[in-house]
C-alpha cells in the first residue's frame, strides 16, 4: 500500500503557503509567497491588502507545490487548510480553495488549528512521542503547552498582551531599522538580531515583568514601551528625530545597544517562565523523566539569541532543545500539510467532500 498524499494550504496571516506531504514524512512538494516586503512598506499588515495578495498568489502557489511533488488532485488523499487562528479575510482565502479543490476531486477536507500545526511539525523531523513541551513565539502569539496528543494541548502560559514577535517588530520599526541597508528586507525581529550583534546587552536598563507572578504568563508591552523610553531619551542626547537620521553614519553609536539590551530583557523574560514551566510540569507529573523534550517554534524562534537563551534553561532542567530549522519555524505550507498527516492518519475531524458546509474559519 502507498503512503497517503496530503496537500496543505497556509493563508492565515501574510504567508501564502502550500505543500504535498507523504504520511512517510516526505515534502514532495512545496511553494511559499511572502507578503513581507510590501507590509513592511505599509508599516504593518493591512488585512484587505493581505487578502488581496493572497488571492493573486493562491493559485499558483498551489500548482507550484503540486507540480514539484508531481501529483495531480487525483493523487492527493485530503486537502488540508488552516482554518484558524489568524486573519479573517485572510484565512477564506486558502479555505475557499481549499473547500473548492476538495468539491472537485471528491477529497476529503481536514481544518487545521495554526498553532497546533507550528506544536507538531517537530514530529516530522524527529521521533518524538507526547506528552512534550511546547513554546510558541512568533509574531501573534506567545504560549507554552503540554502536547499531549494529536489535537490535545494543555495551555500552561501565555502573553497577557504583545507576542514578543509584535514587541520586536514594533521596536524595529520606531528605531525605523527597515530604512537602513540591512534592515530594508528584514522582520522587525531579525532586524533588531541584527543589529544587536555590535552591541552591548547590557547598556540599557530594562525591567523584569511580572516578577510577582509565580505563573508562566509574560507580558511584553512593558518591554515595548522602556524601549522606546530608551530611544526617546537617545534621540533627544544626540539631538535628532529618528536614530537614522544621523549624518554621516546611520548609525548612532548606542542604537546597536539598544538593539542588543531590548533583545536581551526579551530573552531573560522568555527564559524565567520558561524555568517556571518546567518545575511546574514537574510538579504535576506532566511530562515523563524520559521524555524532557522542549519544541519552541514560531517565528522568534528563529532568533540564535532566544535560542541560545533558551538552551541554557533546558540544560538546567534536563530538557532536549528541539527547534526546527527556520524556514518550518516561520509560517509555512509544510506544517499544514503535515498537521494533515497527523489527523488523516488518525482520522481526526476528516471532512467527507459532502459535509463541507461543516466547515468553517473561527
Ligand atoms: O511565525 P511567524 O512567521 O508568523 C506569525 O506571527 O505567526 O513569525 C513572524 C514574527 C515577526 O514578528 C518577526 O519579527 C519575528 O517572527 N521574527 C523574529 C526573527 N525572525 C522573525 N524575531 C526575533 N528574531 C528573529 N531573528
Ligand atoms: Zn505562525
Amino acid at each position: 500500500k502507498r503512503p497517503g498524499i496530503i496537500l496543505g494550504i497556509e493563508t492565515s496571516c501574510d504567508d501564502t503557503g502550500a505543500a504535498v506531504v507523504t504520511t512517510d514524512r516526505r515534502v514532495l512538494g512545496e511553494s511559499l509567497h511572502s507578503q513581507l516586503q510590501i507590509h513592511l512598506n505599509h508599516g504593518g499588515i493591512i488585512p484587505p491588502i493581505a487578502r488581496h495578495l493572497h488571492e493573486q498568489n493562491i493559485g499558483r502557489i498551489i500548482r507550484e507545490a503540486t507540480d514539484k511533488a508531481n501529483v495531480s488532485l487525483e493523487d492527493i488523499d485530503a486537502i488540508a487548510t488552516t482554518v484558524k487562528p489568524g486573519l479573517a479575510l485572510s484565512l477564506l482565502v486558502g479555505v475557499k480553495w481549499g473547500k473548492d479543490m476538495c468539491l472537485k476531486g471528491e477529497k476529503p477536507f481536514i481544518p487545521i488549528h495554526h498553532m497546533e500545526a507550528h506544536a507538531l511539525t517537530a514530529r516530522m523531523l524527529e521521533n518524538i512521542n507526547f506528552p512534550y513541551l511546547v513554546l510558541l513565539i512568533s509574531g501573534g502569539h506567545c504560549l507554552l503547552a503540554v502536547a499531549k496528543g494529536i489535537n490535545d494541548f494543555l495551555l500552561l502560559g501565555r502573553s497577557i498582551d504583545d507576542a514578543p514577535g509584535e514587541a520586536f517588530d514594533k521596536t524595529a520599526r520606531r528605531l525605523k531599522l527597515h530604512n537602513m541597508d540591512a534592515g530594508s528586507s528584514l522582520s522587525g525581529g531579525a532586524a533588531i538580531e541584527h543589529y544587536a550583534k555590535q552591541g552591548n546587552p547590557e547598556a540599557f536598563q530594562f525591567p523584569t515583568p511580572m516578577y510577582k507572578y509565580r505563573d508562566c504568563n509574560w507580558s511584553f508591552a512593558g518591554l515595548k514601551f522602556i524601549a522606546l523610553r530608551h530611544i526617546l531619551r537617545e534621540e533627544r542626547k544626540h539631538g535628532i528625530t529618528r536614530f537614522y537620521e544621523v549624518e554621516g553614519s546611520d548609525l548612532v553609536p548606542s542604537l546597536p545597544d539598544i538593539c542588543a539590551s531590548f533583545q536581551h530583557a526579551v530573552v531573560m523574560h522568555l527564559c524565567k517562565k520558561i524555568q517556571r514551566g518546567m518545575i511546574y510540569a514537574e510538579m504535576k507529573n506532566l511530562i515523563p523523566e524520559n521524555n524532557r523534550i522542549l519544541v519552541v517554534s514560531g517565528g522568534v524562534a528563529c532568533n540564535d539569541y532566544v535560542k541560545r537563551g533558551i538552551s541554557i534553561v533546558c540544560e538546567e532542567y534536563g530538557y532536549k532543545l528541539v527547534c526546527p530549522p527556520k524556514n518550518l519555524c516561520t509560517d509555512n505550507g509544510v506544517m499544514i500539510a503535515w498537521n494533515g498527516v497527523e489527523k488523516w492518519r488518525e482520522n481526526i475531524d476528516v471532512v467527507p467532500h459532502t459535509e463541507l458546509d461543516t466547515v468553517d474559519i473561527e
